[in-house]
């Protein structure tokens, strides 16, 4: 594997994306250059006073995301679970938790989002299950169980020890020792997350009948968890060591000082997409695979793209964890050239693993937040926002009393993972309008002051400029994929044409020039001036 730095060049190229050969905008699959708007389901909307948020709550507060004019939703797991990672550990797939709704609730969802023409996704965990689910009580109850095989199990190294070197997510081993059983069993992430065995053929098709469970349902497809795991060395080797470095793409390469080369990215795991994406496009319309793959490595990441036969959109984590928003252009350049022919990015900043991108890129900085959004959304491709980037809204310091979040509790490389995971503030009255006033939320509300409705009703606040530039995306933008095209600039200053856009960008805390576009100025972050002020964007048509 070649590491991100690798792919850095010395001399910035010009680069082109064009829209696929062969595809019109009125046969472009609906997610390319859609807004995609990522809905932690249990901090969104409170419907029935637990304080907790539900499937129901999101159907009572579509108006928002009509309004902002959102394409598509992936809704963190709705599965039943005991929530040892908060529905990551999945103990029945074709069912909803209890606590979120029921299975009538989430197709009533599907059915009202769908009348105003947003799509939902579901999240697919295939990597590990719970503990708790019915496969894993079985492996567990002796060797000839008919599910062993379902899970990783193997003996201990001569002497005695776990099979292999492997860490978890925790930086613990990543073998659990059954003495019932007298075997290991394997969790990448928690102990309760057993990881399956996809060498076993029987674990391919349980998971072909949950994809159709689900699509036959109207679910437009799944953001699939760990999409980078699933098959892991059929040798059990050990993993090597990560090498000393300081690039800061290396927090995506490794953890705990290994490279994760024999327990993730494995190269069978690639069958499994060319077999799911032949599922997915057996439905009309085709349904989207959205992964999570969680690699450094560009051209890996392209990899999980196949020759458009694998997963159709891949999560781009070294855009994730880069210096905002200084390394953000060669970024780009970088990934157009290593996406295969064909293949569409995808842009995020947020999501409830790595937090914000208001306090991770922008320091909770107001100018630097909307630039982030004007990026985000000019970038041709498809954009995933998290809930609450569209009003700015940073991580929120959670007490360690009020913490939920057991497997970074103590501590872990991305942080206390609650920071993001605090409720949606809808107002500033008590309870926000996420729960009722007098209702203990699951966790914090945060700062009042950031909410819905005092930015709703004002015109220059980043609501109201995420807004816009949805409208302008979808507008100027059109379906499909717009070209993007990298334009000479002066130091600090990054500039671009996405279709009809020109979008300039002041990377630096200090004013610049606006650059001579002889174009018309459509939006800008920051109050009209005739140079651009500290990190402010501005985009224009035509030029
Ligand atoms: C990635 C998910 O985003 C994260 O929240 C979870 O803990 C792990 N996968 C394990 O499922």
């Amino acid at each position: 594997m070649s590491s991100l730095s690798e792919h850095r060049p010395g001399v910035r190229r010009e680069l082109e994306l064009t829209p696929t050969k062969g595809t019109s905008m009125a046969t472009s699959p609906w997610w390319q250059g859609a807004v995609l708007y990522q809905l932690y389901v249990r901090s969104w909307r409170d419907s029935n006073g637990d304080g907790y948020g539900d499937i129901n709550g999101i159907t009572q507060q579509l108006d928002h995301l009509s309004w902002l004019g959102i394409d598509g939703l992936w809704l963190s797991p709705t599965m039943p679970s005991p929530d040892a990672d908060w529905g990551y550990d999945v103990s029945d797939y074709t069912g909803v938790h209890p606590e979120l709704g029921t299975l009538g609730d989430l197709d009533a969802l599907i059915a009202e989002a769908g009348r105003r023409g947003i799509r939902v996704l579901l999240d697919l965990v295939p990597n590990h299950t719970s503990s708790a689910h019915p496969w894993f009580i079985d492996a567990a109850s002796g060797r000839d169980a008919a599910h062993r095989d379902y899970y990783v199990w193997a003996d201990p190294v001569p002497g005695g020890g776990p099979p292999t070197n492997w860490l978890d997510a925790t930086g613990e081993p990543a073998w659990q020792w059954h003495p019932a059983t007298g075997q290991y069993y394997l969790h990448n992430f928690l102990p309760a997350q057993p990881d399956l065995n996809w060498w076993q053929p029987a674990v391919h098709a349980e998971f072909r009948q949950i994809l159709e469970f689900w699509f036959d349902r109207g679910v437009a497809g799944f953001r699939i968890d760990v999409a980078h795991g699933l098959y892991k060395d059929a040798e059990l080797r050990d993993n090597p060591p990560l090498a000393p470095t300081s690039s800061d793409s290396d927090r995506l390469a490794g953890r705990f000082g290994q490279r994760p080369v024999y327990s993730a990215n494995r190269p069978e795991t690639h069958g499994v997409y060319r077999d799911w994406r032949k599922i997915a496009e057996s439905y009309s319309p085709p349904r989207l695979l959205l992964g999570e793959t969680w690699t450094g490595d560009l051209s890996s990441l392209a990899s999980y793209y196949g020759d458009d036969d694998e997963l159709q959109l891949s999560f781009n984590f070294p855009v994730v964890f880069a210096r905002f928003p200084a390394e953000l252009p060669d970024l780009v350049d970088e990934t157009l050239a290593a996406l295969p022919t064909g293949a569409r990015p995808v842009w995020t900043g947020s999501n409830h693993d790595v937090g914000r991108f208001p306090s991770r890129w922008c320091h909770g900085d107001p100018a630097r937040i909307r630039l982030a959004l004007l990026i985000l959304l000019t970038l041709p491709g498809t954009t995933v926002l998290y809930y609450g980037d569209e009003i700015g809204m940073t991580d929120v310091a959670v007490p360690a009393e009020l913490q939920r979040d057991p497997m970074t509790q103590a501590g872990s490389p991305q942080g206390q993972r609650d920071r993001a995971r605090t409720p949606m503030r809808w107002n500033g009255a008590p309870g926000a309008g996420f729960t009722g006033p007098t209702v203990t939320p699951w966790l914090p509300i945060g700062p009042a002051a950031v909410n819905v409705a005092d930015q709703r009703g004002d015109p220059d606040s980043v609501l109201s400029l995420c807004r816009r530039l949805v409208d302008l995306r979808h507008g100027e933008l059109g379906a499909g994929v717009a070209g993007y095209r990298r334009l000479a600039s002066p130091p600090g200053v990054w500039s671009y044409t996405a279709g009809p856009l020109l979008v300039t960008a002041n990377l630096a805390a200090t004013p610049a020039a606006m650059p001579d576009q002889g174009a018309e100025i459509l939006l800008r972050t920051g109050p009209a001036a005739a140079g651009l002020g500290p990190w402010e964007g501005v985009v224009a048509r035509g030029g």
